[in-house]
């Protein structure tokens, strides 16, 4: 009996009754993954150079700190088992490469399967799990994306599939070594009902493509919890994840997110406006933020989404709540693909403040309004909620976007010069400071602009052009007066 207690207390005192708890994710995980714009073009010299203008460029040190190796590495198994590195892609073998990457200040992802062989049919880890987990431990690896292709029939019920993909959780943790686990079973049996028991994200979707809204026969399933979404697929567009990801989202919490896929910013795919909507989003939903593009060739306009630290402060609030959709309108102007709708979503962050999305995924520019009811519709229905009664400033998450011509100047300058504009730029730097700590100080930079304005009982309002979304950032002026903050923060 008193052990009993001890443990409900322990429970309660760290916070953690259930989910993982190795201390990784706490914050959705942010890096860079080479899938969706190279595929199997993998090499040790992609990763050297990937990494350093991860540090050139000042991404690293707005948080994106793991370079993740997807699919096609390896050249199978030697004769105890263990798997070996593809030494024409990887001639000092990835031991060197991890080492490379942690003198960076980075960290090194790798990818196998819960199947037979991997989606590109390399080796996989099922039945294996032991000797990989060994191997990827004693390589430095810092996190596992784990894929569910050749699955030899292993699926098809919540529990085989928890079963299948908890031999390898088990498998890393023996280990000892702190290794981030990232599911990739495309949301197939319900992962986001069991995933937060054995992983720090799961995918919840099959695989995104490069467009906004586009639908596509090879990513049929519109409902992940529908029964008939046997096959999620790939080529799933930005609004079908959405949409599919929206009855779910209060799933992911601190240590385990729901995974809406890498990013496709500067894929080229999508139009400034349609990508600043795929970030935001991403951002607000909590989903991991892993970019997608190829860094070799960055462009001004992709690094300025991408290094938004207003936004990013969104994805990192430490009180790890998504935003919930409080509105979805489908009688609107179709784009060319026969698709239309208006959708508003809203969520609590730390100390009181509030994000609020517009997107218009329409076919014509829109003028959008959410009134305080609606965008406090989680804290009391009906009107009920004690944040309608107070006055709030609103600050514009895209206001302070970097400058195309600083940030091309950033990406032609020689190694020494980076580092004198980063100072002049004074951007967010997090490796310094933590979004934790720069959002506990109200740091400027991580607020975005002032725009304005909404008096008690009042209403948001923007004109937010065809395939984009208003971002915004609310906060009580007064700070709530003595209104009590229902998201619990993280100590
Ligand atoms: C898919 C996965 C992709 C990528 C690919 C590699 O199943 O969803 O993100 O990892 O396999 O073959």
């Amino acid at each position: 009996m008193a052990a009993l207690h001890l443990a409900f207390a322990l429970a309660l005192f760290t916070g953690h009754a259930a989910g993982v708890n190795n201390g990784l994710a706490r914050t959705p995980q942010m890096g860079w993954n080479n899938w969706n714009a190279l595929g199997c073009d993998v090499s040790e010299s992609l990763l050297l150079d990937t990494s350093k203008k991860l540090v050139d460029s000042g991404l690293r040190d707005v948080g994106y700190n793991y370079v993740v190796l997807d699919d096609c590495w390896s050249r199978g198994r030697d004769e105890e088992g263990f798997l070996e590195e593809d030494l024409e892609k990887f001639p000092s073998g990835m031991s060197a490469v991890a080492e490379e990457l942690h003198r960076q200040g980075l960290l090194f992802g790798m990818y196998s399967s819960a199947g037979e062989m991997t989606c590109a049919r390399y080796a996989g880890s099922l039945d294996w799990e032991e000797n990989d987990a060994k191997s990827f431990a004693g390589w430095g690896v810092d996190y596992l994306k784990y894929d569910n292709c050749y699955h030899m029939g292993r699926f098809g019920t919540p529990k085989l599939s928890f079963d299948r993909y908890k031999v390898m959780w088990d498998a890393l943790n023996s280990t000892g070594r702190p290794i981030l686990y990232s599911l990739c079973n495309w949301g197939e049996d319900y992962s986001h009902t069991w995933g937060m028991s054995i992983a720090n994200s799961w995918r919840m979707s099959g695989d995104i493509y490069d467009s906004f809204s586009r639908p596509d026969d090879l990513c049929s399933c519109i409902d992940a919890s529908s029964p008939f979404c046997i096959a999620p697929g790939t080529h799933c567009s930005v609004l079908n994840i959405i949409n599919k990801v929206a009855p779910y989202v209060d799933r992911g919490q601190p240590g385990g997110w729901n995974d809406l896929d890498m990013l496709e910013v500067g894929n080229g795919g999508m139009t400034d406006e349609e990508y600043k909507a795929h970030f935001s989003l991403w951002a607000a939903l909590k989903s991991p933020l892993l970019m997608g593009n190829d860094l070799r060739s960055l462009s001004a306009a992709s690094l300025t989404i991408l290094n938004n630290p207003a936004v990013i402060a969104i994805s990192q609030d430490p009180v790890g709540h998504s935003v919930y959709r409080v509105r979805r309108e489908l009688n609107v102007a179709k784009d060319k693909y026969g698709v239309g709708e208006i959708q508003v979503w809203s969520g609590g962050l730390s100390g009181g403040d509030q994000v609020v999305l517009l997107l218009n995924a329409a076919g014509e520019d829109a003028r959008i309004s959410a009134s305080l009811e609606e965008i406090f519709l989680h804290d009391g229905p009906e009107g009920s909620a004690p944040q309608i009664n107070e006055e709030w400033e609103v600050f514009d998450l895209w206001g302070n976007r970097m400058d195309n011509a600083l940030a091309q100047k950033i990406l032609d300058a020689d190694e020494k010069d980076v580092e004198k504009l980063w100072k002049q730029a004074n951007w967010y730097n997090s490796t310094e400071i933590s979004y934790k700590e720069g959002l506990k100080k109200r740091d400027e930079r991580l607020m975005g602009k002032k725009v304005g304005k909404i008096n008690a009982g009042g209403s948001l309002t923007a004109k937010v052009k065809r395939h984009s979304v208003e971002m915004f950032r609310l906060r009580s002026v007064g700070h709530g007066g003595k209104r009590k903050v229902h998201a619990k923060e993280e100590l």
